[in-house]
């Protein structure tokens, strides 16, 4: 069973994906790690965010380890990630991975849960579940804005509302794969509703849609 969760920046799709993964017991694919390790990989040895082929070599040659990287989260490489996943040739590069994370998913689990913004919509549009966690701009902003807080007390609010609002334009209206719900996505807007509110709407969607 494909559970596909998509939505945009700091909506909660991670701490739900996360949630429901351990709960059902299922493997977890956060697939913005994969931009981010291209998009960190590519600042650390480089590589222009305009080089299409090099961007392209790196997300071929993306290791396990990369995804481990301590510095994925941080505002640089969220910034540069947006630029790269814009890339169609990246993109293409990533989807035999997530593909066959869904399909076979590791551990020999039963399911596997992906977050991100295409899951439904390309990268397993065959998806039994899909659902589109969303929340206001402001909220987002103020959630990420906290969580940043907690790693540099300097973070500045408005700066990482700009931020957000470049890099949902850029997702949203990008060629390939823009960010947009699938037409069969239950939406979920948790601008109002704590973590444990939505995990259990979303719990109720997946045994819903779950095979006898
Ligand atoms: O979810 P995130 O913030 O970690 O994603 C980092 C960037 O990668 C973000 O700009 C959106 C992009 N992304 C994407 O285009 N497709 C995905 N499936 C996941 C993330």
């Amino acid at each position: 069973m494909i559970i596909a969760i998509d939505g945009p920046a700091a909506a909660g799709k991670g701490t739900l994906a996360r949630r429901l993964a351990a709960h059902l017991d299922f493997a977890y694919l956060d697939s913005g790690l994969l931009y981010r390790a291209v998009a960190a990989r590519a600042l650390g040895e480089g590589v222009s965010l305009d080089d299409d082929q090099a961007l392209e070599a790196l997300a071929e040659a993306l290791r396990p380890a990369d995804l481990e990287r301590p510095d994925l989260r941080a505002p640089a490489v969220s910034e540069a990630a947006s630029r790269v996943a814009a890339l169609t040739p990246v993109r293409q590069a990533l989807v035999d991975f997530q593909r066959s994370f869904a399909d076979s998913p590791p551990g020999g689990k039963g399911g596997a849960v992906l977050d991100g913004r295409d899951i439904g919509t390309v990268i397993c549009p065959y998806a039994i579940c899909k659902l589109y966690i969303t929340a206001t701009r402001e909220v987002r902003a103020k959630r990420r804005w906290l969580e940043l807080r907690e790693r540099d007390p300097a973070a500045i609010y408005d700066r990482v509302f700009n931020d957000l609002v470049v890099r949902d334009e850029r997702d949203e209206t990008r060629k390939d794969a823009p960010l947009k719900p699938a037409a069969d996505a239950v939406i979920i807007d948790t601008s109002a509703l704590t973590a444990d509110a939505v995990f259990a709407q979303a719990l109720a969607i997946v045994e819903a849609a779950r095979p006898g």
